[in-house]
């Protein structure tokens, strides 16, 4: 699988405005986007608009995923993006490498962009998303 490169990392967090508050003011990090990730239930503030970006993720939710997350290992790193040339193509090569997958077929995440989870046992703990590249 030819892969493009992290697209970006996703930080829980409990509360956005506090974490803005820390990646604005302290940071000096510019938000580039806010945006209302319905099939996820977040709420997500994207820093930077290429590739490497970081975004923060918060429930909106209390029972989605990522309220889950929160509640049992408390704030930090969430998930990585790998941008991949074809998605449909990684999905198939990993789950014929016998890797768990999340999601055996795309569904469509931040910026309407396709994406699929990797389960986190098989990204060595963290949970990876693919996302077809532009
Ligand atoms: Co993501």
């Amino acid at each position: 699988m030819k892969k493009l490169g992290l697209n970006h990392v996703a930080i829980a967090v409990k509360d956005l405005p506090s974490a803005l508050a820390f990646y604005e003011g302290q940071l000096g990090l510019r938000c580039d986007h806010r945006e209302r990730v319905e099939d996820q239930a977040v709420d997500a503030a994207i820093f930077g608009t290429g590739q490497g970006r970081i975004e923060l993720i918060c429930p909106f939710t209390p029972d989605s995923g990522v309220a889950k997350f929160l509640e049992k290992r408390g704030e930090g790193l969430h998930h990585i993006c790998i941008d991949v040339p074809d998605l449909e193509q990684a999905l198939a090569e990993l789950k014929a490498g016998g890797l768990p997958l999340i999601d055996e077929k795309p569904r469509v995440g931040a910026g309407g962009s396709r994406i699929a989870f990797v389960h986190p046992k098989g990204g060595h703990g963290v949970l990876i998303e693919l996302r077809q590249a532009d």
